[in-house]
């Protein structure tokens, strides 16, 4: 499951490692269009992931997932009700083993992704997020460089549910 996928070439390369059992759930459904779109363009054998057009906190997973991962979504959600509600819904997409990989800014990134507010968080902050449901295998602080050329912090968390 990649949540907040949108048009970003995970799932391309889930695919090209022959992964048969990949979804990528984005709230737009332009950026959906769009990575399907490349998917069928390039078809020929290829595996199609599951596409789901839905808002993460208000969609209910219809089954377990051995990987949840997100890359720059959660730090969207800065009340603690929706960071609350977003952990229901890891938790309600996952059992028992399953991997949880996690992306945010960092303490030192910007304010704002996409044009809207962010919350920034440190590998101990986002750990003590999840740690009622998951244990951290992993952390890393990453200087990601953006397509534009520009650079941002990131945390980023592997995690098991236990
Ligand atoms: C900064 S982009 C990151 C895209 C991709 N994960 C990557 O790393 O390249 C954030 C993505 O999250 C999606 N998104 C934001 N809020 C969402 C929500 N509530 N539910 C589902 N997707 C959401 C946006 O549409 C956008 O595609």
């Amino acid at each position: 499951m990649d949540v907040g996928g949108g048009s970003s070439r995970l799932a391309d390369e889930l695919v090209n490692r022959v992964y048969e059992d990949v979804t990528v759930l984005d709230l737009s459904r332009v950026a959906v269009d769009e990575a399907r779109a490349r998917f069928v363009t390039n078809a020929a054998e290829r595996i199609q992931p599951t596409w789901v057009v839905a808002d993460i906190l208000s969609w209910d997973p219809p089954r377990q997932y051995a990987l949840w991962h997100d890359r720059a979504v959660f730090h969207f959600f800065i009340t603690d009700a929706d960071q609350r509600t977003y952990v229901e819904k890891v938790v309600a997409g996952t059992s028992r083993g399953s991997h949880l990989v996690i992306a945010t800014f960092s303490p030192g990134g910007p304010e704002m992704c996409s044009g809207l507010p962010v919350a920034k968080w440190s590998k101990d902050g986002l750990a003590q997020r999840f740690a009622e449901h998951f244990s951290v295998v992993d952390a890393l602080e990453q200087e990601h460089t953006t397509p534009s050329g520009a650079t941002q912090p990131f945390t980023w968390l592997h995690m098991v549910r236990h």
